[in-house]
């Protein structure tokens, strides 16, 4: 591997995963010019399209190249209605987030500009907090099963699985990160009163994380009172940390907060392992060939990634350029613009000039 240069695999997907994703690799172009910021681009076809033809959701060794080879993934999305059973996606996604061990999934919900909100009355400044969402365990092991299948007693069953290894180190990289970007509270949602097994390790586990912190606030919620707190009053939260599913379920809320799906961002981590970074938003099929896609959620993605990869002031500038596009309307029609994906890619683009 050549000094300094990162190696990256990029998988479009399905939908408008490609349409985002070739936004996101223009942009690193230009950062290349901009910021010096050297990168490897190697495409990878996985998708449903391949799953269709070839039968192969994710490729045998995928995950041992990947590890061995590259620093990062950056993916689009993955989901398609001729595949009606999601056997790819959960193959191709969450392969590489349990196979990766990527236990982080991490999504910042960010009001990049006040208009953007459906909230009434609320400043950028009042949503601004980042979910630390459990990515390899919880309701997402596919463990469970059938008994009596399509009979009148048919019985399903669906295992929630909660680790005290998983829950802590989950629980560990909210707080770090809480102290290292001097945020002072971490709010733990979970389902305890319900779910007694699982919600008490949590409870366990978060306390005695948090009394390892001083100065930093540990607070809890349930997860029913946060999803009505978070529209109620956002600002409250600094950094939340919850399982696998209420994460998924509290971050597309996060999005709609901070202007729907297609600027939302994440990253699925392993600290210093390759790790993957995509939009928060799906294939979005009935987008999908229109040039309507918003590509925000994929450079934001994209910004993740650099600061990852160690480019802080690259990841900065594109953040900036995306709340200046805003900022002059120059987007796609789901934030009110007139734009097409590639217009809007461009724009953003454009005004990541040179280093600041
Ligand atoms: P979705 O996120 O694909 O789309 C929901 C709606 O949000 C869209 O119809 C559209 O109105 C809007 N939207 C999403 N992304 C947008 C963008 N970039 N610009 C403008 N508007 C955007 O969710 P869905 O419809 O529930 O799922 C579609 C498929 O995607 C399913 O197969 C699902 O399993 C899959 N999915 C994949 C991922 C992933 O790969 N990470 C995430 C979510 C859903
Ligand atoms: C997400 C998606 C995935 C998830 C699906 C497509 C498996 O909704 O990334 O938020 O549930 O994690
Ligand atoms: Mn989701």
């Amino acid at each position: 591997m050549t000094e300094g240069v990162k190696r990256v695999a990029v998988v479009p997907g399905d939908g408008i995963g490609p349409e985002v994703i070739e936004e996101a690799v223009r942009l690193l172009e230009r950062l290349r010019e901009t910021h010096g910021v050297r990168v490897e681009l190697k495409h990878f076809d996985w998708g449903a399209d391949k799953f269709l033809k070839e039968g192969v959701g994710l490729p045998e060794g995928a995950l041992e190249m990947l590890s061995d080879e590259f620093d990062a993934v950056l993916a689009g999305a993955f989901g398609d209605p001729r595949v009606p059973s999601n056997q790819h996606a959960e193959e191709i996604l969450l392969g590489m987030r349990r196979g990766l061990d990527l236990y982080i999934n991490l999504r910042p919900v960010r009001l990049l500009h006040e208009r953007l909100t459906p909230l009434k009355g609320r400043a950028v400044g009042d949503v601004d907090f980042v979910v630390f969402r459990e990515n390899t365990e919880g309701s997402y092991t596919g463990m469970g099963g059938f008994l009596k299948k399509g009979t009148p007693d048919e019985v399903a069953t669906q295992e929630e699985v909660n680790t005290r290894k998983g829950v802590e180190r989950i629980c560990v990289a909210a707080f770090e990160y809480a102290r290292a970007r001097g945020r002072r509270k971490v709010t733990m949602c979970d389902k305890s009163n319900v779910q007694r097994f699982g919600g008490d390790l949590w409870q366990r586990v978060f306390r005695e994380v948090a009394a390892r912190y001083d100065g930093i606030e540990a607070n809890h919620q349930y997860v029913d009172a946060a999803a009505m707190f978070m529209i109620l009053n956002p600002a409250q939260y600094e950094v939340v940390v919850t399982n696998n599913l209420f994460g998924d379920i509290l971050t597309d809320l996060g999005a709609a907060l901070q202007g729907g799906l297609g600027l939302a961002a994440s990253g699925n981590i392993h600290p210093g392992r390759v790790s993957l970074f995509e939009p928060v938003h799906g294939s979005a099929p009935p987008l999908a060939g229109k040039r309507e896609a918003n590509p925000a959620g994929a450079i934001l993605s994209t910004a993740l990634m650099l600061e990852y990869l160690g480019h802080a002031e690259a990841a900065a500038a594109v953040e900036r350029a995306v709340r200046e596009s805003i900022a002059a309307g120059e987007t796609t029609r789901d934030l009110g613009g007139p734009l097409s994906t590639p217009e809007a890619g461009e724009k953003i683009i454009g005004r990541v000039n040179g280093k600041s």
